[in-house]
């Protein structure tokens, strides 16, 4: 699978985003290592805080049908160039995701930027800094 094929099945995803207050549609694609797929798009809410985001469904929803381990993901909208995740999706890819697991930033457009989880989030806190609890 190739990163124009993974960053297709995140555009169809984003089709299923939920945006009546922001109108911002968002889509992700999450590879697991056993090689399944999982998306999801940005479901928004009238309580606004409760909104999820794109990213953190399709991680959550592969981690609830069992991974624990993922090995890419796409994300996109309609940006001037590859969409800027969120911070609370970042720290969320660091718990699936290794420091160097690609991840792919796109728009509408055809950009598509590669990046990784540890360049999006330097010192992310992990299951690591707890040792001491
Ligand atoms: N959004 C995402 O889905 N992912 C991000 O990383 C950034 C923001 C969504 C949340 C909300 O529905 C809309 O974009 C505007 O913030």
């Amino acid at each position: 699978m190739d990163k124009e094929e993974l960053m297709a099945e995140a555009i169809t995803a984003r089709q299923n985003a939920y945006v009546p207050y922001s109108h911002f549609k968002v889509g992700a694609t999450a590879v697991a290592a056993d090689g399944r797929h999982f998306s999801g798009a940005n479901i928004e809410n009238a309580s606004f805080g409760i909104t999820m985001c794109a990213e953190r469904n399709a991680i959550f929803g592969a981690a609830s049908a069992g991974v624990r381990k993922i090995t890419a993901l796409a994300v996109v909208a309609d940006t001037d160039g590859g969409v800027s995740p969120c911070g609370a999706c970042r720290q969320a890819m660091t718990e699936f995701m290794n420091a160097d697991t690609p991840v792919f930033l796109g728009n509408l457009h055809g950009v598509i930027e590669e990046t990784t989880v540890g360049a999006l989030l330097p010192g992310a806190f992990n299951k690591e800094d707890m040792h001491n609890a």
